[in-house]
């Protein structure tokens, strides 16, 4: 008999004989076979199961758990010179793994790693197929993505269910960095297209703690325009991470915000950001703005609004005189925004818009924008 000289070999193989059969029947302590679970047997005792094993034509072994009096009986089993039987089989202290029968190679249950699927125990454990976590069914929602990711330090990118009132919200967390926004955990709020008039600065959208659009699209990334519940329902928002995709890039940048409220409640008044004009021309190429003097964050707009000046509800106006505010401006960059003067494009509602004095010449960008939350 040859048998491979490998210490886990000693370690597993509490006992091994030979039926009169011909059939190898061995034990291993501590050690149980998940994934192929053919019967589980309730209430008995260790030769109970060998009874019930041997009965049955597809039992090749079984799992016999100590501590509860139940049984698993498998219908694969383990080449019993094998030496990766610790890749097969799952460590745990409750458990007795006794093969009856010698399997055929049909019946050889594969490495636990390149399994796709299992059966439960009748001890409710399965280590395959991990139970869902936190966001991954409506009855588990989570309030933010950040609350997965730091429960969840793997969470995919993705939809997930988030609590938002009155009802769930299946929504996309991006739990990887974004570059210019950093680490993961950031929560869908909005997507807007820049060619259309739906999120223009005055649209009652930005205003509204009822109003949802079109939430079946805001699963992903894909360029369709959202307006999903986290806009009000995410209710401690601490950074915003601003996106806008042109010519199939994304560029990103994040601002901090001190408010301790929703992204509704910062568009009720008027919050000033601290990023530089250059940061701001960094989401999108080739952008132009006025800077001898700029106001930018969130609900900026001039102090005579009704006319058509530039107004963004998170962006950045630039002037062409220093006294900001007093003189016109003819240049914008953001998101929900607006303006004709000087023959900006008042429809551009995400994206740059500049005449007369923009640093980069004129300009009239549309771009598609992304707006996260953490
Ligand atoms: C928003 O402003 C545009 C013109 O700038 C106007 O055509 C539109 O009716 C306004 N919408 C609302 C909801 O006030
Ligand atoms: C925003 O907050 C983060 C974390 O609190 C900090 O590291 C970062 O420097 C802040 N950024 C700005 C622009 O204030
Ligand atoms: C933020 O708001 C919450 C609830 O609205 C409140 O409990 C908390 O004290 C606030 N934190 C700060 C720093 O204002
Ligand atoms: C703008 O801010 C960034 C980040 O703080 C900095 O690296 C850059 O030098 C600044 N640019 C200007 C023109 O001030
Ligand atoms: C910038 O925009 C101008 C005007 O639309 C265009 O002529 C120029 O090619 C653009 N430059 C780059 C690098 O995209």
């Amino acid at each position: 008999m040859e048998i491979k000289d490998h210490n886990t070999l000693f370690l597993f193989f509490v006992s091994l004989f030979f039926t009169s059969q011909g059939e190898s029947v061995f034990t291993v302590k501590g050690f149980h076979l998940i994934g192929y679970e053919l019967e589980s047997v309730a209430s008995t005792d260790w030769i109970g199961c060998i009874q019930k094993c041997s009965g049955n034509p597809d039992c090749i072994s079984y799992n016999f758990n100590t501590r509860g009096s139940f049984c698993q009986l498998n219908n694969r089993g383990i080449d019993h010179f094998s030496y990766i039987a610790n890749e097969i089989l799952t460590q745990d202290q409750d458990y007795v793994f006794q093969q009856l029968k010698t399997p055929k190679d049909h019946q050889l249950a594969r490495p636990r790693s390149s399994q796709c699927d299992c059966n439960c125990g009748s001890d409710r454990h399965c280590y395959v197929k991990p139970p869902p976590g936190i966001g991954d069914t409506k009855d588990i929602p989570a309030t933010a993505c950040k609350v997965i990711l730091d429960k969840r330090n793997n969470a995919k990118n993705g939809p997930y269910y988030l609590a938002t009132f009155p009802m769930t919200t299946y929504v996309y967390c991006h739990m990887t960095e974004l570059p210019g926004c950093g680490g993961g955990g950031w929560t869908l709020v909005m997507k807007i297209d820049g060619t259309k008039p739906t999120f223009r600065y005055n649209s009652s959208f930005w205003t509204s703690t009822s109003r949802t659009l079109n939430i079946k699209d805001g699963k992903d990334m894909s360029e369709k325009e959202t307006l999903l519940p986290t806009y009000w329902g995410i209710k401690i928002v601490k950074q915003i991470c601003l996106g806008m995709k042109y010519d199939g890039l994304t560029r990103w940048v994040s601002l901090n915000y001190t408010g301790n409220s929703s992204l509704y409640d910062a568009m009720k008044t008027h919050h000033t950001t601290n990023l530089n004009v250059s940061q701001w021309k960094k989401l999108l190429p080739n952008s132009s703005l006025e800077t001898i003097c700029t106001k930018q964050g969130f609900n900026v707009h001039d102090s005579n609004s009704g006319s058509p000046l530039s107004r963004a509800r998170i962006g950045i106006l630039g002037y062409s005189k220093s006294d900001c505010g007093r003189s016109f401006t003819h240049s914008r960059l953001g998101f929900g925004t607006a303006g004709s003067s000087g023959g900006m494009v008042d429809a551009n509602s995400c994206g740059n818009e500049a005449r007369q004095h923009g640093d980069n010449g004129d300009r009239s960008i549309t771009a598609f924008g992304y707006i996260f939350v953490k």
